[in-house]
């Protein structure tokens, strides 16, 4: 054990399995105490199984800090109150906020149902925010805190499952903001984008459609060989996130990190590329006539069409 998150107080969402367990691992490894928080459920979010908690826990507390585990729901307000009193109540504060739990429910949108909507939604988005609304209180009075959420690069608008995409985009937005506000207090707020072996995307199920995918023209002809060849185990970057959570990163706030076991890298925010100006006031407003050569010639340089027009299938 390397100490140097010791006397921290952590709570990992997700903390059952993948990357939220080698998170967990990770944290216990420097020496912070651990709530891990798991449902235990499926991929697609369905069941309740302790178990994975419990595991994970005995395996923290073999590295010699204390750990206990919380079989909460993390689109439950309630549960995510009763997560950060565990760890107040057990470990006396809370420290750092690790939120990693995550289902999928993957369909083309014109086939998503409002329940696979908002069963997404609620668990990333909605338990990500559950999360930092219940520590940042606690965390701006004590003026310190680590809160790490995670994204993917579905954020950009991955196809197939806009439900996890949209979600991901608002938890970026999230960490965000959310660091904006509680920067000035000592409390950073960053997310990781990972890419790792784990049953999310070990799955033959989940293969089977980033094939259909390729073939659909909606993903690059070498995704799958790519995501073979860097798909690691999530405990090869899971340190990375205990730097995070460290006084080492005391300055990194409002940063969104790509991780896997052969690549780190930074995100930056989206910026305005291309502009055109004009004076509104002599000029008047824009024109739908002027609009048809200005979008092409000076806004959309260099622009490709993601998603052309294809010609009809054969049935
Ligand atoms: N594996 C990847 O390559 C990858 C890529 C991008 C993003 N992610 C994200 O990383 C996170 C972890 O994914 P993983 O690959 O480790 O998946 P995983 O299925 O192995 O682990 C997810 C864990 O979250 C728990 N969980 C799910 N819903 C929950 C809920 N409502 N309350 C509490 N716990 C809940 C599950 O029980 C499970 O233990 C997810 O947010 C996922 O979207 C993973």
């Amino acid at each position: 054990m390397a100490d140097r998150l010791k006397g921290r107080n952590a709570v990992v969402t997700g903390g059952g399995r993948g990357i939220g367990k080698a998170v967990a691992l990770a944290l216990a490894e420097e020496g912070a105490n651990v709530v891990v928080c798991d449902i235990g459920g499926a991929v697609d979010g369905s069941g309740v199984d302790k178990t994975p908690a419990d595991e994970v826990v005995e395996e923290c507390k073999k590295l010699g800090v204390k750990a206990i585990a919380q079989c909460g729901d993390v689109s439950k307000f309630a549960d995510a109150e009763a997560a950060v009193k565990a760890c107040v109540d057990n470990f006396g504060r809370i420290d750092i906020v690790c939120n990693i739990a995550g289902i999928d429910r993957p369909k083309m949108i014109w086939n998503m149902s409002e329940e696979e909507w908002d069963q997404v939604v609620a668990v990333h988005l909605k338990g990500t925010f559950n999360f930092i609304r219940n520590a940042a209180p606690l965390m701006r009075e004590q003026r310190y805190g680590r809160i790490i959420n995670t994204v993917s690069e579905a954020f950009t608008g991955g196809p197939s499952h806009l439900n996890y995409a949209a979600a991901k985009g608002g938890i970026a937005t999230l960490t965000y903001g959310a660091a904006r506000e509680l920067g000035r207090y000592g409390v950073t707020c960053n997310a990781i984008c990972p890419r790792a072996w784990t049953r999310m995307t070990a799955d033959d199920k989940v293969i089977e459609g980033i094939k259909k995918r390729i073939a659909a023209g909606l993903m690059p002809a070498d995704q799958l060989d790519r995501m073979m060849n860097e798909l690691a185990d999530p405990s090869y970057f899971a340190a990375f996130v205990a730097y995070l959570a460290s006084d080492e990163a005391a300055n990194v706030n409002g940063q969104i990190f790509f991780v896997s076991g052969t690549e780190l890298g930074h995100w930056t925010q989206p910026v305005v590329e291309n502009k055109v100006t004009r004076d509104w006031k002599k000029e008047g407003p824009w024109r739908f006539d002027e609009l048809v050569k200005l979008v092409p010639e000076k806004l959309l340089v260099g622009y490709v069409n993601p998603a052309p027009p294809q010609p009809e299938e054969k049935k």
